[in-house]
């Protein structure tokens, strides 16, 4: 008895730990059609999870080279919406074009901090806060969350 309820509470507290990471429950998304290859094997779908804002926090605050360029790869995925609710703006002209930023600026911090070079690294960091705020100038920086991804 004593032991479920260990098991019991402490279920309960990362419960509470997710929901305050995750910021919100995001609603269960839409399944695109999974792909078949040439040899008929059906590879899973991808499906989204997370909001754009969850997104954000999860991968691309945390600076790794790489997985900027993986989340560059999340960013076009289609089904998700921004924290208001509005649809990631995947087929504005311009989204692609910031999103192909950060892919680069990422493959660059990679390059650069395989040379351990403080300069490069520290070029690397500039390409990559000016990806982010390209993208931010525009689709962010609003004066209302209702605004974003407009
Ligand atoms: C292609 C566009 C785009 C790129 C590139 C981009 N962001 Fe964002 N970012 C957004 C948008 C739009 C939001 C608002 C999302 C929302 O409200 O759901 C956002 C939100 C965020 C948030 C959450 C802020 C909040 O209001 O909760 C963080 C943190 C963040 N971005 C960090 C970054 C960093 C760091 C980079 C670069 C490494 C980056 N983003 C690159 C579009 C982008």
């Amino acid at each position: 008895m004593r032991t479920h309820r260990i098991v019991f509470v402490s279920l309960a507290w990362m419960g509470t730990w997710t929901h305050v990471a995750l910021g919100q429950t995001p609603a269960p998304a839409p399944r695109a059609a999974p792909a078949q290859t040439k040899s008929g094997v059906t590879t899973p779908a991808p499906r989204v999870y997370a909001n754009l804002a969850q997104l954000m926090r999860g991968i691309l605050f945390e600076n790794s080279a790489l997985a900027m360029s993986e989340a560059a790869n999340l960013l076009m995925m289609p089904g998700r919406k921004c924290s208001n609710g509005v649809a990631v703006p995947i087929r504005n002209a311009d989204w692609p074009k910031f999103v192909q930023g950060l892919r680069d600026a990422g493959v660059t911090a990679y390059k650069a901090a395989q040379t351990k070079n403080t300069d490069n690294i520290l070029m690397a960091a500039d390409a990559i806060t000016e990806a982010c705020a390209n993208c931010h100038n525009k689709y962010r920086e609003k004066p209302t969350l209702a605004d974003r991804c407009k």
